[in-house]
């Protein structure tokens, strides 16, 4: 594993960006496991940059996102398909049928599950997983359990997870109480993960996923198994 520490959300942003840059240009069909969140956003906002300047092309490149509320269609503004389409897809010239996003209103959530690995099995696995943390050790929306869980599948989402996504709603009773998300056997066998996080308020949950003992209980201390883990953190 890579720890990396810097001082600000930007030199985070700006290099965890060059990474994923870095990855398209060595590999330009490779396949990007993408994340939500606030922590991607000034990643999403340089790779922007990147593209516009010329220095990286997303047009052989396809996307996995890692997680979608239930019940939130895509248009729905606050639906994970929304964000990626409103935060990057748009910014970069990736092609929108390469992106892809669990779906959060399937009749059968199991059944998406397995279509969703599925998907990503075909497409010869993901090359670069991008991960935030939850303060709860998630990633993606594995919350902590008695174990880790393989398959994409739905889940109840932690009090903790409700309240800290809360700011993204009008009102914390409007924040879905499941989601689906992509398990462990699909960001395991991600060739590279790059994790970020920013704020001193993760540094307890970074020590304790990445230092401490692997346990379903701190999901990401799952990723200390890994063979290629960099970890971007910043203290603001
Ligand atoms: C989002 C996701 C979550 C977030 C985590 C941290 O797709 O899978 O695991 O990465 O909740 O969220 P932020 O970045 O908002 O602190």
């Amino acid at each position: 594993m890579t720890f990396i520490t810097v001082k600000t959300y930007e030199e985070l942003s700006r290099k965890a960006a060059n990474l994923i840059a870095a990855q398209v240009v060595m590999k330009p069909d490779c396949v990007l496991g993408l994340a939500t969140g606030s922590s991607p956003l000034g990643t999403y906002a340089n790779l922007a940059k990147l593209c516009e300047a010329g220095d990286v092309d997303f047009s052989a490149v396809t996307s996995v996102n890692l997680d979608e509320y239930v019940g939130l269609t895509g248009d729905n503004e606050q639906s994970y398909r929304y964000f990626m389409d409103h935060n990057l897809f748009a910014h970069i010239n990736i092609r929108p049928e390469a992106t892809y996003v669990p779906s959060g209103v399937s009749a059968d959530p199991v059944e998406e599950g397995r279509q969703y690995d599925a998907l990503i099995e075909s497409l010869g696995g993901i090359d670069l997983q991008l991960l935030g943390i939850g303060l709860d050790g998630h990633i993606g929306f594995n919350e902590p359990d008695d174990c880790f869980t393989k398959e994409t599948h739905p889940v109840e989402l932690d009090e903790s997870t409700i309240e800290a996504n809360a700011r993204f709603f009008a009102s914390r009773d409007e924040v879905p109480r499941q989601a689906v998300t992509m398990g462990m056997g699909a960001i395991m066998g991600a060739r590279k993960v790059l994790l970020i996080a920013n704020g001193a308020a993760k540094k307890d949950i970074l020590e304790k996923a990445f230092y401490g003992p692997i346990t379903p209980q701190v999901p990401a201390s799952i990723l200390q198994l890994h063979p290629d883990v960099t970890v971007i953190f910043s203290e603001n």
